[in-house]
């Protein structure tokens, strides 16, 4: 079980948060996620962990931090897979728009599948939706399911969806049902935490988005019971043969939640860094910062949340 570690991994999630934190708004999105990567490296290092970064900042050669591959923790401990997005969201944090957060998810050696980072369709619901849609199915149709399931009118349904030209279809689609969209500028991790907890009035998250988040968000709906479904979107035939070679060979293969995140014992964990509807931001007060988590555990099935206030800057 890898759930003693907890504490350890949401120090890391939430030092990316307050370091990110401390550039809102100030319009550099690649400081922000320096400071990010910087401080959740650092504390990964100094845990009793033998980690390799499966999913991360990108290859060796585009990436100096947190690149895949990369091995990282004392190696007095277990061998770990971790997926990790310091900071999901740049540019939500230098802009200060809502959805921010610094995320990971961390397996036993092989619970997580080791995605390319290319765009991915992602079909995102809550537990009430599991088994009852499909990727494939008209939008239409799977916004009738979704009223359905919730026994609301499917005007009151309410889908995600980022905001970019290759989803004008999608949106038209969805707008003819008459159901409505919010539409983001980025972070749909973040989204799909929103879609997986209930009483949040989000009840989907449709769309392409990149395939590295689909993994994460596979770690949280894991133990949130909620269900992605996922299918490669390879932009070039150079993208189809890297696909190839991590042995990715059926292009239209639906990727459910146990594919993308097979893992038995699996934990995610998130800090907010700007607000979101599942995680405040970071908080910052006279002498003191406030941060707040969530910690999923598909193990025990368990979510906690978790308020910390630590003293800044921090006692040396
Ligand atoms: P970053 O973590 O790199 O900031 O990505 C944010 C994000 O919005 C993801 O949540 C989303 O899946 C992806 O970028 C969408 O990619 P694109 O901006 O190319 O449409």
């Amino acid at each position: 079980m890898l759930n003693y570690l907890i504490s350890q991994f949401v120090r890391a999630t939430e030092a990316a948060a307050i370091e990110s934190a401390r550039s809102i708004g100030k319009g550099d999105a690649h400081y922000a996620d320096k400071l990010a990567t910087e401080a959740l490296r650092k504390i990964l290092n100094s845990i009793d962990i033998d980690a390799r970064i499966v999913i991360g900042e990108g290859e060796r050669d585009e990436a100096p931090m947190l690149y895949i591959g990369e091995e990282l923790g004392t190696k007095n401990g277990p061998r770990v897979d971790i997926a990790v997005d310091p900071l999901e969201g740049t540019n939500l944090c230098a802009a200060g728009l809502d959805g921010a957060i610094a995320v990971m998810a961390i397996s036993e050696q092989g619970g997580l599948l080791h995605a390319p980072d290319m765009y991915m369709q992602k079909l995102v619901v809550g537990p009430k939706l599991k088994g009852k849609v499909s990727i494939n199915a008209p939008t239409q149709e799977t916004l009738k399911i979704i009223a359905k399931t919730y026994k609301i009118p499917v005007d009151q349904v309410t889908v995600v969806v980022l905001d970019r030209p290759r989803h004008a279809d999608l949106i038209k689609e969805i707008r003819e049902t008459g159901a409505r969209i919010k539409l983001i500028t980025d972070g749909d991790v973040s989204a799909g935490l929103d879609a997986a907890f209930p009483d949040n009035n989000i009840h989907a998250v449709m769309g392409i988005g990149a395939a590295p988040e689909g993994v994460i968000k596979a770690a949280a709906m894991k133990a949130m019971g909620g269900e992605i479904q996922a299918i490669f979107k390879p932009k070039d035939k150079e993208q189809v043969e890297r696909m190839q070679k991590m042995g990715i060979t059926d292009i239209e293969k639906v990727y459910f939640t146990d594919d993308l995140a097979p893992g038995d014992d699996i934990l995610f964990v998130a800090t907010g860094i700007t607000h979101s509807v599942s995680m405040p931001a970071v908080e910052f007060q006279k002498g003191a910062v406030k941060t707040y988590s969530v910690i999923m555990d598909s193990k025990t099935q368990t979510i906690r949340f978790l308020q910390s206030i630590r003293k800044d800057p921090p006692l040396r």
